[in-house]
Order: structure tokens, then sequence, then C-alpha cells
């Protein structure tokens, strides 16, 4: 705990609390800009990355004549872009404390309320931060809102040619879509609530994977459905266990998330995918097909159909976001699906919502029109934090077993005892949150796994990595004692 007790310590003094190297700091300014003076383009760049989140606030910049070597630049350069950065309230110094990133507006001295707690590292949440790029979309957006203001805003079933970017998005994917298809939401949670609403009574079975995500079995639960679960492992479905399951229970709904499932990784091949939709016509079945991290492939290898391409009478709802490809902060997903479905989507949300913020739906049509490169450099961040943190935990927790997911934002993995929920107690005193299995399941088993989100940086992760495995240990030589049993 003395490292846990050492960045309180720093984080007292304000002396800020994550470090970032030089050599870092310069990959992420990019190649030489071509704005003059120089010192100016460097406290742009820095100043557009901590608003955009990749260089989080509270974080340690470098040393002066650290960052100016990693640049090829005079340390005068950075003197004077540090100064312009502190000018600008982007930047606290104190002397021998060194420079740490502050967001404008936010209270000097105290960490910002939207920086991550310093002492904490959070594996629980499977947030990325923002893309490269997100700024100039929004400015972009901004430019547009003229064009707009004039009419009165609101677009109950998403704006224009954000359903026409979604909807082309899906035809480059191989599946014929038209905008009249595509129902724009609040995110992909808004999606499968509205969803459900529209099609599950209480007392209805619904049809879900175990593990599964959490909000999803939580909005099952409230829609007061009995839900029935099919087992899923970072291996794939058991194709003949879920075709019995539509079978025997005839499930009114299915929801299932066959790319990069949430938790497991699994990815479903196409020949499942058919196997899936036929089962869910016989059944008679909706399907509710969560495709929120679709795009975040990380190996390289062609992804297998969208499930609707195998749909032919409207019964599967895909429901889709920009919150893991683009920001979680843009507050955009969807519903593709038939349109008289996309009528009725818009009139149950009626009850609660009108319509969604226009500038945030300018800002992620901006952004999909560049969804190539966003998702090859999602990828590579993806790949270098995924395979840091497996490597970690194989030299540090070389008896857990963990999943290599080729896509998505998290890893599964297999404890050799069932101690998830005392594990994730003990996690959390020495700073690090993992999610325990028991979350992620309908009925409170899966206490011998974790879920671990790898969504930040290498030395971040190896952090991590060494809090769990203190924690781990903490747990094992304190087990929590099984009570006895009574039946009266
Ligand atoms: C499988 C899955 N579905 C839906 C969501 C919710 O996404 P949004 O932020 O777009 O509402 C998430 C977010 O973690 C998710 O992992």
């Amino acid at each position: 705990m003395a490292r846990q007790s050492g960045h309180r310590a720093s984080e007292r003094s304000g002396s800020g609390t994550r470090r970032i190297n030089g050599r870092l700091l310069a990959r992420l300014i990019g190649e030489a800009p071509v704005e003059r003076p120089y010192y100016l383009a460097i406290a742009h760049s820095v100043s557009g990355l901590v608003l955009d989140g990749r260089v989080p606030s509270n974080t340690r910049l470098p040393a002066e004549r650290d960052l100016a070597t990693a640049l090829g630049v005079s340390r005068n350069t950075v003197t004077a872009a540090y100064a312009w950065l502190r000018d600008n309230r982007f930047l606290e110094s104190r002397q021998g404390a060194g420079s740490w990133t502050v967001l404008p507006g936010s209270a000097t001295g105290e960490p910002s309320p939207f920086a991550p707690a310093a002492e904490h590292i959070d594996l629980g949440v499977a947030a990325p931060p923002a893309v490269e790029g997100l700024r100039a979309a929004a400015m972009r957006a901004a430019e547009q809102l003229s064009a707009h203001v004039g009419g009165l805003g609101y677009h109950p079933y998403g704006l224009p040619e954000l359903r026409h970017a979604i909807a082309r998005r899906y035809v480059e994917r191989g599946l014929p879509t038209t905008p009249e298809q595509i129902f724009v939401t609040n995110g992909a949670q808004q999606g499968i609530a509205l969803a459900l609403d529209l099609l599950v009574q209480p007392g209805d079975e619904v049809l879900m994977e175990s593990p599964t995500y959490p909000h999803a079995l939580d909005a099952v639960r409230r829609g007061g459905a009995r839900i029935r679960t099919v087992g899923v492992t970072p291996q794939g479905w058991d194709m003949e266990y879920l075709v019995d399951a539509f079978r025997q229970w005839k499930p009114g709904l299915a929801y299932l998330i066959p790319d990069f499932q949430n938790p497991t990784g699994a990815l479903m091949n196409d020949e499942e995918r058919r196997v899936l939709v036929r089962e869910a016509r016989r059944a008679e079945s909706h399907l509710i097909v969560d495709e929120s991290v679709t795009e975040l492939a990380i190996d390289s290898g062609d992804l297998p159909t969208p499930v609707a391409a195998y749909d032919t009478d409207g019964r599967v709802l895909t429901v889709g976001s920009v919150a893991k490809l683009l920001w979680g902060g843009l507050r955009v997903g969807w519903v593709r699906t038939t349109p008289p479905m996309v009528s009725r989507l818009m009139a149950a949300r009626q009850r609660f919502d009108l319509a969604g913020a226009v500038l945030d739906q300018l800002t992620a049509t901006h952004l999909l029109a560049d969804v190539m490169r966003i998702r090859a450099e999602r990828s590579r961040q993806l790949r270098r934090n995924r395979d840091a943190l497996l490597y970690a935990l194989r030299e540090r927790l070389p008896d857990w077993r963990p999943s290599v997911p080729g896509g998505g934002l998290v890893l599964w993995t297999t404890l050799p005892q069932p101690v998830a929920g005392a594990l994730s107690t003990a996690a959390v005193r020495h700073g690090v949150h993992p999610a325990a299995g028991p979350v992620f399941g309908a009925d409170g088993t899966l206490e011998r796994y974790l879920r671990l989100s790898y969504t930040q940086p290498p030395d971040v992760l190896a952090d991590a990595v060494d809090r769990l495995a203190a924690a781990y240990a903490e747990t094992l030589a304190h087990p929590v004692q099984p009570r006895g049993q009574l039946y009266v």
C-alpha cells in the first residue's frame, strides 16, 4: 500500500497524479505541426489533447528539457509552450513539483471533478477516451448550426444526415439499409429500453446470454419479464443449447451480443447467425442484436455478416452506438429496424424524451464520414492496451485464465477460486476497481470470473494489475468462511 499512500500524498500537494513521459507526449503531439510560431503549435496541440480527454486533467507533464529532446526543439520553445498553457489555464506548476494538466474553469489546486480519482484505477468501466478529431468535428458542427437554428431543432427520428450516414455504414458492411430504417436514440441503452418497452409484457419469457451486459439485464428485469439464459464463454455459444432454448421456451424476445460479446469477447460466426435467426423465426421471437462494439475489432480479419442480413420478416432489431467508437459523451445511438417499427419507437420515446441533441448528432455525422481511419486508430490503441494487460496478468497472476478477445474493450478472466466478490472488495482498498462476475449474471452465479477493461494506457494497466495481485494475495490469505447451511 506504500504506493497508494504515495499517490495520495502527491494528490494533496497538487503535483499531478499520472505522468506522461516526453516520448509519449511527443508522439501524441504528432508530426511537426505547420503552425508558427512553433511553441504555439505545441501549446495548441497539448490543450487539444486535454480537451479531448486524451491526456486527462491532473496528468503530470514531462520536464521541459525531456519534451524538448523528444520533439527535437530547443528548451526555450517548450518553456514558451508551457507558459502559454499556464496563461490559458491548461497547466498548473509548482516549484519542485512539476507541471500538471487542468481543465480550464476547474478550481485551481483541486483535482478536477472530471479527473479520474488519482488513487483509484477503474477497470470496471469500459469506455475509452474520445477519438482524435472530436474537437474539430464539434467545431465544424457548431459552424453548421446556422443552417439549423431557423428550424425547430426537434428531430424525433434523428437528424436526417445522421440517419443517412448510419444507413450508409450498414450498406458498406453488406446490409442493404435505407435511412427510414434508422431511429436515432440517445445512446444504445435507450434503444434497448424502448425496444423492450414495445416488445415485452410483464411475465413474458426473454432469452439472454449468461454472462451478459448488466444494464440490459436490468432493463429486462424492470419490465417484469422472466429471464431465461443460455451460456456463452470466450469460445462462443453452445449452439445446440441455444437451439433447444428457442424450441423449449419459445421466448417472446431474445437479446444477444454476437460481436465481441460483453463480457466474454466471443464472436458469433456466420453459420451460427443464420441458425439464430432461423430459430427465432420458428419460435416467433423478436431478436434484439446489440452491436455496440461491432466497430472495435482489434485483430485483422473479416467480420461476420450482420445478424440482420439473415432476417426476412423484420424480427431483428439491431442496436448500435457511437459511444465506444467515438466517445461516450456523444449520446448518440440508434435502432435499425423496419420503417413501421421506427414509427412505433418514435411514439414510445415521446413519453419521456422528444429528440436528441442536434450538436451531438452533427458531430457524430462528421466523424462517421471518417469511420475507417477511426476504426484503425481504435484498433491500434486497443491492441496495445489489451496486450499490455494480458502481459501483466501473465507475469503477476499466472494462474488466472484471461480470454484473449479479438475486439471490444474488456477481457473476461477465470479465477482459480470462486472469490470474485471478496476480491473486488479487497481490490477497492488497493485502489483498483474490477467488475465481479456476478454483476453479469441473472442469478448471482459467476463468482469465478472478473471482467477487466483495457481502455487505459499500458502503464496504468500494469499498475492496476500490481494492485490486483496484492488484493488477490490478501483475499486468499483471509478467505471468507462459507456459511453453514441450515434447512428448517
Ligand atoms: C453491450 C452494450 N450495450 C449497450 C451499451 C450502452 O451504450 P450507450 O452508452 O450507447 O448507451 C453498452 C455500454 O457499455 C454496452 O457495452
